[in-house]
């Protein structure tokens, strides 16, 4: 088996995403071995509990630096044997160390089309509002892998989405999450599944 831990941060639409694949068989060579939210009471954990996932909550604001922060992820995950990291809508910072010590296999999905509205500061709903501000009309997602630069790591796949007349950010990105990042990022892990 293809042993996945998961670090989220909120609602938990892209861990569905990965649960529901695995689920239906398309994912049927991996698991997801545990999740991770870095704050407190978040939906994907209940998300998890509820389809027989171990879950806990290493809060960021327990540790006083990126670092110290980061290496208990590190603790965590490698007592886990995981074969990757899939960052779903995980809104924190790793470290360089964390970073390293799992060259190539942690992964991140953008809600944007890497190199747009990406980097520091492009997190949750501000891609989509910066988005609409630039007045693109095609938008997406990405997923790639995480190098130590923000959003900066190797595209594995991205997938376009129309930008329609009279979209607000909450819309557009409902229609981002729909339609590229919960169906990439089941395809990403497919795909470094069958390359281990
Ligand atoms: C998703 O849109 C994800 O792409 C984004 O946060 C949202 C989390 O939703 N991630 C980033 O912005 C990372 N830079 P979810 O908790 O429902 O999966």
């Amino acid at each position: 088996m293809f042993r996945i831990g998961v670090l989220v941060s909120g609602g938990g639409t892209n861990l569905q995403a990965i649960i529901d694949r695995i689920e239906d068989g398309y994912l049927s060579n991996c698991e997801i071995t545990s999740v991770v939210s870095s704050k407190e009471g978040v939906f994907a954990l209940e998300r998890a509990k509820k389809h027989g996932i171990s879950a806990r909550c290493i809060a960021r604001k327990a540790y006083s630096n990126t670092e110290e922060y980061s290496s208990a992820l590190a603790a965590h995950f490698e007592q886990e044997n995981v074969d990757l990291i899939v960052l779903a809508g995980f809104l924190t910072v790793l470290s360089e160390n964390f970073i390293k010590r799992f060259e190539n296999k942690i992964i991140n999905v953008h809600p944007s089309l890497i190199p747009s509205f990406c980097g520091k500061g492009f997190y949750g709903l501000i891609p989509h509002e910066e988005a609409l501000k630039y007045g693109v009309k095609v938008t997406g997602a990405t997923v790639h892998f995480v190098n130590g630069e923000v959003d900066g790591g190797k595209i594995i796949l991205q997938k376009a989405v129309y930008v329609q007349d009279g979209d607000t950010p909450e819309v557009l990105q409902a229609r981002v999450m729909k339609e590229a990042e919960h169906i990439i990022l089941p395809e990403a892990i497919k795909k470094l599944s069958m390359e281990k």
